[in-house]
């Protein structure tokens, strides 16, 4: 006779049925499978009752304290200074972390940043950082609070134990095509951010072809789910709808991504990285609760970003003053027309670009360090026959083909009148 007090079956129906579920039936249900009481099997078919029927914003916020209650939780309360966090829900070229973390602590917020690596045509923060000779992405939490303390931001791995439910059901909605759940992926961010223990957090939410939500509609619920769930969990939230329609700055690529960084962090770097860093750094710092000390651009300029950059890397045993690694092979591509580069599609870049050996098709693979993609002309540029449009990077000669096969789809020279109509780069904010 089973002791559990509910049947894990009767709780898929209460879902299947587009009934709702009690709060203790949602913790029962997520705590009963991370001690292995309910199969993976039936996880799966709760999730997919999820993603066809969905939740209400009670039952939401209950799936997200589920995932927080499965593991530990961090506090930052003894640093003595206000924390803020930026995620962004994934893009092609979307190297933004990197040189913003550096800037919202020189501009006096601190910067405790866990992050990820990237799965499919989308890259990681922790890949990108790795190109860096000698950088760890694993940190105790002692060492991650000494590097935060010591330098004013950190950016590493989370750990195993930090939602350890969000980690299995994760694994489990990538193989049973439950990923594009609106209340799933809300949970499964949010409770790493909550769980993390950042005082705020802002939302990067992207849109387009190179992103998870295609449309502005999708964003805009999304943000406003987990905006929401933020706020109820006392962590001031805000949101940020970004194009991602075309890819941002002119690389994407892990080594080629970080050399962009730092082009950034020296006072240069691409208009719309520039634009978007700088737009992120004042919602932390408004969005913190904090007045910054300085103000972004003039952190840029003065070279007090890229002091924190050089000291937090080294914190992390990052050798700043390394050659980035570069790959063994490039293959460049020429106009064959005068005109303008009326299309430059993220996805088409994202995917060469993973082709290329820059992303990994499982977890398990490993990336290469230098392969990637640079566009030379940005979208909606005068192009003269002959110019170098792109340069293609990679370790094994052999990607180029199936790399090109999908670039050469993702982008067209033609006349002013046929350039594509974009989105704009801020879309919308969420409060
Ligand atoms: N990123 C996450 O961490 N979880 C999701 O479900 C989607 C994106």
């Amino acid at each position: 006779m089973s002791t559990e007090p509910f049947a894990a079956v009767e709780l898929i129906a209460v879902k299947r049925d587009h009934n709702e579920l009690t709060d203790a039936q949602i913790d029962w249900f997520v705590g009963a499978y991370v001690r292995n009481v309910i199969a993976e099997e039936q996880m799966s078919a709760m999730a997919m009752a999820i993603l066809l029927n969905g939740m209400n914003r009670r039952e939401i916020v209950r799936w997200t304290k589920a995932y927080i209650d499965s593991g530990d939780t961090m506090s930052w309360s003894t640093l003595g200074r206000p924390t803020s966090d930026k995620h962004s829900t994934g893009g092609v070229g979307d190297k933004i972390t990197l040189p913003l973390a550096p800037l919202v602590a020189a501009c006096g917020v601190s910067v405790p940043q866990l992050s990820g690596r990237g799965l499919g045509h989308t890259g990681g923060t922790l890949d990108k950082l790795e190109s860096i000779p000698g950088w760890r992405a694993k940190l105790s939490n002692e060492e991650m609070f000494a590097v935060l303390n010591e330098t004013g931001a950190v950016i590493c791995a989370a750990s195993e134990t930090l939602a350890p439910a969000d980690r299995r059901i994760y694994a489990l909605r990538d193989v049973t095509a439950t990923v594009e759940s609106i209340p799933l992926i809300s949970a499964s961010i949010m409770s790493k951010k909550i769980a993390e223990g950042t005082g705020s957090l802002v939302l990067d939410v992207k849109v387009g072809s190179g992103a998870f939500m295609k449309t502005v509609e999708q964003a805009r619920e999304l943000a406003t789910t987990m905006v929401g769930i933020g706020n109820d969990a006392g962590v001031t939230t805000r949101a940020l709808l970004t194009a991602m329609d075309i890819p941002l700055g002119r690389t994407a690529g892990n080594a080629l991504e970080v050399q962009e960084s730092l082009d950034v962090l020296s006072g240069g770097g691409p208009s719309d990285v520039v634009e978007l860093t700088i737009t992120l750094a004042r919602e932390m710092l408004d969005t913190s609760g904090a007045k910054g000390t300085k103000d972004p651009t003039t952190a840029l300029q003065d070279g007090s970003a890229m002091d924190v950059w050089r000291k937090m890397i080294s914190a992390q045993g990052g050798d700043i003053g390394a050659a980035l690694p570069t790959s063994k092979e490039t293959h460049e591509i020429f106009a064959d027309s005068e005109g303008y580069l009326t299309k430059l599609d993220a996805l088409a870049i994202g995917v060469a670009s993973w082709r290329l050996g820059a992303g990994r098709a499982r977890k398990e693979d490993a990336v290469q360090l230098g392969a990637g993609i640079q566009w030379h002309v940005g979208h909606g540029e005068s192009v003269t026959k002959g110019q170098k449009l792109f340069t293609l990077h990679t370790d094994e000669a052999a990607r180029f083909e199936s790399a090109l096969e999908v670039l050469t789809t993702g982008f067209a020279i033609g006349s002013h009148a046929e350039i594509s109509d974009r989105l704009p780069l801020i879309i919308d904010r969420i409060v």
